[in-house]
């Protein structure tokens, strides 16, 4: 895909474009069965998918992009995918961290990271460390995530601060909440996109998307490539975002 997509130009002209973009990136799974590929297989072909959003977020100037790489329930997954999905977080930050930081692309991992292999807690660090001056974008990937425990999460550390005599339980409001969640140093995102057709948020963000637009796309997570991501933006522009008031 060249800088002259139609829809990139559409989109540019159109002006606005969402700040932070979240994805659930789903199907996987079911792009692999239908090549009759292990599962495996797919969550690799995700990985190209992941490098073609990020080029298309830098490209249409989206500010922070959050994905869903892999949540808390999917511990429960067979042992042998979460090796593969361990391994491939391994590999995508051998492969990518380098051009990451040559694009300006800083990236952060939130979630629950005291559960991963020492290997991948090292890889994380890596990366992390790395990319922590870009300015282009922020990319955000969630691993070992779940949104009701990062909420309990948050929950207890503002109880411990107030056991500790640093905060009134009257100071604590929604600005309060969300400077203890992995998310604090972002805006909300604008724009939530799921993939694979599927109408759920499954425990992702629950606090942060409460004014996202959502944008659900049939096309499974491995074929979703630069110009899925421009059609969501574009698709995004036409909303009437209202905010629980009336439109002027
Ligand atoms: C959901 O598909 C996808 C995942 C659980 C893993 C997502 C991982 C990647 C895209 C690759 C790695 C990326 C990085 C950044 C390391 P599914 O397995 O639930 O698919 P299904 O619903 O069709 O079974």
């Amino acid at each position: 895909m060249s800088e002259d997509s139609p829809r990139l130009v559409q989109l540019r002209r159109n002006g606005a474009v969402p700040r932070h973009i979240a994805i659930i990136m789903d199907g996987n799974g079911r792009w692999a069965a239908e090549r009759g590929l292990p599962r495996s297989a797919g969550h690799q072909a995700g990985m190209t998918s992941v490098r073609e959003t990020v080029e298309a977020c830098l490209q249409s100037g989206v500010e922070v992009l959050t994905l869903f790489a892999f949540s808390q329930e999917n511990w429960q997954r067979p042992p042998a995918e979460i090796d593969a999905l361990m391994a491939l977080l391994e590999e995508y930050i051998a492969r990518e961290a380098a051009e990451l930081r040559q694009q300006g692309v800083a990236v952060r991992m939130l979630g629950a990271l005291d559960r991963l292999t020492p290997s991948a807690r090292e890889a994380v660090d890596h990366i992390e460390a790395l990319t922590a001056g870009g300015r282009a974008l922020a990319l955000n990937i969630c691993l070992s995530y779940g949104s009701r425990a990062e909420l309990v999460r948050a929950a207890r550390s503002l109880a411990q601060r107030v056991q500790a005599g640093e905060l009134q339980p009257s100071a604590i409001d929604e600005a309060a909440l969300s400077a203890e969640l992995y998310t604090a140093p972002w805006p909300d995102p604008d724009l939530l996109i799921r993939t694979s057709g599927e109408m759920r948020l499954s425990n992702f963000l629950l606090w942060q998307l409460a004014y996202a637009e959502f944008y659900v796309t049939p096309v499974l997570w491995p074929d979703f490539g630069r110009d899925d991501l421009f059609a969501a933006v574009l698709d995004f522009q036409n909303r009437d975002r209202r905010f629980g008031r009336v439109s002027t």
